[in-house]
């Protein structure tokens, strides 16, 4: 048997394949454009690895996707590869768009092309799961209940709104051609692996590099932090049990404000790798102009998939958040090779006009 994800040299398909490859014996077809957020360095402990076949390619060519589908006929997609980053989406919403959208389009119907195709077996057994987001819901006011499947959608970003989008092609293909399909749309992720323009990854770098740690406005945005590897195992359950055409919210009941999370990562720093000064990792924050359209609060409500599918995170924040500071720690050879000129130009860009 075999599975193709799209996206898996990111930071969360990065996951599920390294986990999925250390859990079962089934093969990966691994579909990724390596875009900036794509890094076969992620994967060099699988390059041996037989049942991990890598393709570089795009999820808006059809011709290319079509073909490997029937070459390795797959009995399941899932669909990791988007652009991923809010402020991104913001200075330059077109790629968003592009393969957010159009992207998906196009892979639905090549996956549509090739589930028609297949016996009457195959066609009952396949599915096709889409990796979504929280942020499609929109903002929380502080006393809110947290988001559940039933909420109605209203995407605020350039990029939640792309994948908004996404999330309705997705079940309309269901609706209207039958498509197996499953949804997930999980809350804010992090831990290895990932991409150092993100809140996480990019206030360990720039505390031990000695540089600001930039907080958006007051800090006081909520995030419902999940860690990776917990996504990655609620996915394998929806894929195995969830019901078709259901969309499954995914989250570790983690809300923090971003001023927290910061002083969290400060705290175990200060106590892993000490300032040669003696003083804290927080003397470093500095507060920054605003996110526009920053979201306020985002939670996630999980019951639905504890419930049907019997699924739990495995890390709280605390555990969560102190694995990734020493991975980060780490993995100096990941972390440099990531921090290159491409980078060093988005920092620059995006931190620019910000000091306040
Ligand atoms: P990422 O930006 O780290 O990785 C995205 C991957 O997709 C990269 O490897 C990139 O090369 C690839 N890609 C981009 N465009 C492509 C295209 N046109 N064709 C093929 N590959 C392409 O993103 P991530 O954080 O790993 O997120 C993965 C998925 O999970 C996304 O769909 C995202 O919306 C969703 N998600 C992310 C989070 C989070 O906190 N990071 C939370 C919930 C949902
Ligand atoms: P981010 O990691 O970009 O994820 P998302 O925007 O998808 O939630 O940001 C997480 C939170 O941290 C978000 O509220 C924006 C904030 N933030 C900062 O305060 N400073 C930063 O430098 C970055 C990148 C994010």
């Amino acid at each position: 048997m075999t599975i193709l994800v799209t996206g898996g040299a990111g930071f969360i398909g990065g996951n599920f394949v390294l986990d999925w490859l250390a859990e079962s014996d089934e093969t990966v077809v691994n579909v990724d454009k390596l875009t900036y957020a794509g890094n076969l360095e992620t994967l060099k402990s699988v390059q041996e690895n037989t049942a991990h076949i890598f393709v570089k390619a795009d999820i808006g060519d059809r011709e290319a996707i079509g073909r490997l589908l029937q070459e390795h006929q797959p009995r399941a997609v899932v669909n990791f590869a988007a652009e991923s980053h809010v402020d991104r989406s913001i200075d330059g919403p077109g790629d968003f768009i592009q393969t957010n959208v159009v992207g998906t389009f196009n892979l639905l119907e090549s996956v549509r092309g090739y589930w028609g195709s297949l016996s009457d077996d195959a066609r009952a057994g396949f599915r096709f799961l889409h990796v979504s987001t929280d942020e499609v819901y929109g903002t929380l006011g502080p006393k809110d209940d947290a988001f559940k499947e039933s909420n109605p959608y209203e995407p605020n970003s350039p990029y939640s709104a792309s994948k908004a989008a996404s999330d309705h092609l997705v079940r309309a293909w269901h609706h209207t051609y039958g498509l197996p399909v499953l949804t997930t749309n999980c809350s804010n992720n992090y831990g290895p692996y990932h991409f150092p323009e993100k809140l996480i990854p990019l206030v360990i770098l720039n505390a031990i590099a000695g540089k600001q740690l930039p907080i958006y406005g007051d800090g006081q945005q909520v995030r419902d932090w999940l860690y990776v590897k917990d996504h990655c195992s609620a996915i394998r359950a929806v894929l195995q049990g969830g019901r078709l055409g259901e969309t499954y919210n995914v989250g570790g009941w983690n809300e923090k404000p971003n001023l927290d999370v910061v002083k969290a990562i400060c705290a175990i720093l200060d106590e892993l790798k000490p300032r040669a000064d003696g003083k804290s990792y927080a003397d470093q924050i500095t507060f920054v102009k605003d996110r526009p359209g920053h979201d306020r609060r985002y939670a996630i409500d999980a019951r639905k998939l504890e419930k049907e599918l019997g699924w739990k995170p495995a890390q709280t924040f605390e555990t969560g958040i102190r694995k990734t500071v020493e991975w980060y720690l780490d993995n100096t050879e990941w972390t440099s090779n990531v921090q290159s000129g491409a980078y060093l130009q988005w920092v620059e860009k995006n931190y620019a006009d910000r000091d306040q």
